[in-house]
Formats: structure tokens, C-alpha cells, sequence
């Protein structure tokens, strides 16, 4: 009885949930299963005033910690659905964006070309057109092709840029695995490398193209950073390219940390644990709190190291790209079991409707609490392996969860569901689901629920029947 208190008490203080006396899992003042009756599930739910506190939140810490100009820039790839959009921006945050796509939702949503970054390594002449028309305020250079192709597009059109390097400061992350950590290593698909001298011939480069202006550099160490003294680290590695940039005759005037603050109570597998996840279906089932990942240490943690990298001269702007430390931890994804499969002498399976095929995409690599809707208190007691309704073998939730006994028609939350979910979703024979946010009890659609209408409407054969 006590256990359970307990992890209804740690429910509400880590993601603001709640619960009726039932037990019914309640968020933003509204009850999941009322929810997931109303507009069917799965059902991502976004808790909008949490969202739009932490937005708020992050703005405020960082523009109080931090001694010099800070421009936060939201990652839309994170969560790029335009109602959630609409919540960050309203927070006061800019955006990044990275595909001709997200730079038109951007410029709909209303973001002036001045509040936008644009980054990646598949920047099209389209994007860049579009950036250069629409003034942008960034483009963060990854390559010496990009640079030279930028330079190409700024004289055909009689439009200039201001640019950073992506660069890759070798730095690994802790605790991250093995797939995601490559991000801002040597020789990584992204940015230039700093052995091997590619960032000073770029600079060099840039001294006969007289449209273009380099204003300093942007890295991305990796997303989901459990220790915010990485960053520090990271950017203390930046000494020796600080001096030789400056010395070649330009001045880093912008810094541009990207994004990747990890949340508090879910976290990506390390390699051991993924590896013997996917090799032996053993889940590590570790306690999923981290206080120490707050904003506060994150900013700490940033200023001290711009402080010391840069010592007596003027420090950089900094620029911040955060997504999943945003609407990571202010949404969730209900989902209902169609069917418990339970055989004697056999592992048990929850049927659900949505798996990694669909909808949950990072439960492969990352852990995240799972609970019952219909009573958070009914106590943990075994373990099952929660299916999708894809058909095909790897279309799980979990392997070897440990969970409550769950009957077929109860309903099952993902917490933490706000970051690379509704970015990876693929249909695979299933509409995708409505979003929906809730605040003070009230619930308003942010997308609705794909009918199989929608799903054929791009074909462009002819059907047979009406129906
Ligand atoms: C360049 C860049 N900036 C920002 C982000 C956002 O990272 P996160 O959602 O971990 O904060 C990413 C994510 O991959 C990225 O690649």
C-alpha cells in the first residue's frame, strides 16, 4: 500500500498527473479514459499549460543565468505538429528548422525570417532560395559543398547571409549509446570536422565571398544529455579552434549550443542495455529520476563554460536549440489492449494499438514509464511484452515490462511521449491518431484522427467501390 502511494505521489510530482479516487489517470484536469472514449486511441495528449510553463520556464532560466544576449531557438524536427508549435511560440521562443517543410510551417505560423535558424546537412536550393527570400537570420553551414552552394545562390539572387559552422568538437556524451552519440564526433554526417583543418579552409573560403558573413559556430553533441556538465566539457574543447579563427582575422561573435538537455524521468538505453535489450530481451529496469537534469544546472553549466573559453573578451551570443527538454515530459500517448494473450507455460502479450511500428518508435532505444490508466495504484506483479497491431514480429511497446495485471480494454500510457513520437510516426496500415491538449479540465483538438479517407486521398488511381 505504501509502494503505492508512493508512485501515485511520484506520478504527480514528476508529470504533473493526477488521479481520480478510482485511481483513473488524470491529466491536465481530465481523465485519460474519458479521453481516450471521446476521441478513440491511440490519443496523443498534450498538457498545455505544463508545456507553455516549461517553455517559459527555459527562456526565463537560461536569459537569467546567462551574462550576455540569448536567443532560444525551439527544434521543431522534435515535435513538429503546428498546435504545439503554436504553444512554444506563444512562449516567446524562436525557431529552428531544418527541412523546406518546417521553414514553411514556421513562416505560416508567423515567425519573422529574423527568428529563424536554419540547419542540417540536406539544405535543397529550394531551402536555401527560400531562406535567402525570407532574410533569415541563420544559416548554420554544414559542409564546404553547402558553403560554396550558398555563396552560388546569395550572387544568382543579389542576397546576403549571415552564417555559423556546424562543427563536430569530438565530444562524447555520457551514457548516451552507441547510435545516437555519433552526432558531434570526428568524422560524424554532420558539420565539419575540426581535425583535419576543414573549418579553417572554410573560413579561408569565405574571405572571397562577399555576401556571406561568418558570425561564429553551432554544435549538437546529441539529444537526451543526462549530465549537463557535458556541456560545459563540450565547449571547453572549442580552445584551440577559438584562437585560430581569431587569429586568421574573424571574431566568434554567436555561439550556438543546439539542443539535446535530457529530461528527468526517462532516458535513452545506454549500448549495454540496449544491446542485451535487443540481443536477450533483458529490460533494464532502472529508476527513472534524475533531478540533476534542470534548467538551472544546464545553464550553470553553459555559462561556465563560455565564461572560461572565452576568459577577458566579450562573450558570444548564445544561441539554444532545445526540443525535447521542451515537450518531451508534457505529453503522453494513450493506447488501449485489445487483447491479453495468455497461454500456459508461454510469455504473456498485451495486443495494443500502436507499437514501434506505428507510433512508439523510440521505446526501442529509450526507457519510458508505462502505466494503467484504469488504476495507476493496481500494483506492478509481472512481466509482459506489450505488442503492437502492426504484423510483423519487432512491433512492440516493450519486451518484459513490468506492469499490473491489465485486462483487454484497459488503457496504457506512455509518459514522456512529447519528443520524437509524433516525428517518427509511420501508418503502416493504421491512421494516425488526433492530438488533443488539455488545460483546466477542458480538452481542445489540436489535429484530428486520419480517417482511411485521408489515407488513399493522395492516390491517384480509381477505386471500384464507394465504400
Ligand atoms: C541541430 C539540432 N539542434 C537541436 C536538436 C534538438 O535536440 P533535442 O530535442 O534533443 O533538444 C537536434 C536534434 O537532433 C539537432 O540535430
Amino acid at each position: 500500500m505504501l509502494r503505492n502511494k508512493m508512485i501515485l505521489s511520484e506520478l504527480i510530482k514528476g508529470w504533473g498527473l493526477d488521479a481520480t479516487n478510482s485511481g483513473e489517470l488524470v491529466i491536465g484536469g481530465c481523465n485519460s479514459i474519458a479521453l481516450g472514449n471521446i476521441y478513440g486511441t491511440p490519443l496523443h495528449v498534450v498538457n498545455e499549460a505544463r508545456l507553455r510553463a516549461t517553455a517559459e520556464s527555459f527562456l526565463r532560466t537560461m536569459k537569467s543565468k546567462y551574462p550576455g544576449e540569448v536567443s532560444v531557438h525551439y527544434a521543431f524536427k522534435c515535435n513538429p505538429v503546428p498546435g504545439i508549435i503554436k504553444i512554444v511560440k506563444d512562449a516567446g521562443i524562436k525557431a529552428e528548422v531544418m527541412s523546406e517543410y518546417e521553414l514553411m510551417l514556421a513562416l505560416k505560423l508567423g515567425y519573422s525570417g529574423k527568428d529563424i535558424i536554419v540547419n542540417g546537412p540536406y539544405k535543397t536550393d529550394p531551402l536555401i532560395t527560400t531562406c535567402l527570400k525570407n532574410n533569415i537570420r541563420l544559416i548554420n553551414v554544414d559542409s564546404l559543398f553547402e558553403l560554396e552552394k550558398i555563396n552560388c545562390i546569395c550572387n544568382e539572387l543579389n542576397k546576403s547571409v549571415e552564417v555559423l559552422f556546424r562543427i563536430n568538437p569530438d565530444f562524447v556524451p555520457s551514457g548516451m549509446n552507441n547510435g545516437s552519440e555519433a552526432a558531434s564526433r570526428t568524422g560524424s554526417a554532420f558539420g565539419l570536422d575540426l581535425k583535419g583543418g576543414e573549418v579553417m579552409c572554410a573560413l579561408e573560403k569565405i574571405k572571397g565571398m562577399k555576401r556571406i558573413r561568418f558570425r561564429g559556430f553551432h554544435f549538437h553533441i546529441g539529444s537526451g544529455i543526462q549530465d549537463t556538465d557535458d556541456y560545459r566539457k563540450a565547449i571547453m574543447g572549442l580552445k584551440k579552434i577559438l584562437n585560430d579563427t581569431e587569429n586568421s582575422g574573424f571574431n566568434v561573435d554567436v555561439l550556438d549550443i543546439g539542443g539535446g538537455l535530457g529530461v528527468p524521468n526517462s532516458c535513452e538505453m545506454t549500448t549495454l542495455e540496449l544491446l542485451l535489450y535487443q540481443a536477450f530481451d533483458i529490460l533494464h529496469s532502472r529508476k527513472l529520476s534524475n533531478n540533476k537534469v534542470s534548467f538551472a544546472h544546464f545553464a550553470d553549466s553553459v555559462t561556465k563554460g563560455v565564461l572560461s573559453l572565452f576568459g577577458d573578451k566579450k562573450i558570444p551570443e548564445l544561441i539554444l536549440e532545445p526540443g525535447r527538454c521542451i515537450t518531451g515530459p508534457n505529453q503522453l500517448l494513450l493506447l488501449k489492449v485489445h487483447q491479453v494473450k495468455n497461454r500456459k507455460g508461454l510469455k504473456k502479450w498485451l495486443i495494443a494499438d500502436a507499437g514501434i511500428g506505428t507510433l512508439t518508435m523510440p521505446t526501442y532505444y529509450e526507457h519510458h514509464e508505462v502505466v494503467l490508466c484504469n488504476n495507476i495504484r493496481r500494483k506492478a506483479s509481472e512481466k509482459v511484452t506489450i505488442n503492437g497491431p502492426g504484423c510483423f514480429s519487432a512491433d512492440v511497446v516493450y519486451r518484459n515490462k513490468l506492469m499490473p495485471k491489465v485486462a483487454a480494454g484497459e488503457m496504457l500510457a506512455i509518459l514522456d511521449s512529447g519528443a520524437y513520437f509524433t516525428s517518427w510516426e509511420s501508418s503502416f496500415g493504421f491512421p494516425r491518431p488526433a492530438i488533443v491538449s488539455v488545460i483546466n479540465g477542458q480538452h481542445n483538438l489540436l489535429r484530428k484522427r486520419e480517417s482511411f479517407d485521408h489515407m488513399i486521398s493522395l492516390d491517384t488511381i480509381e477505386y471500384l467501390s464507394q465504400t
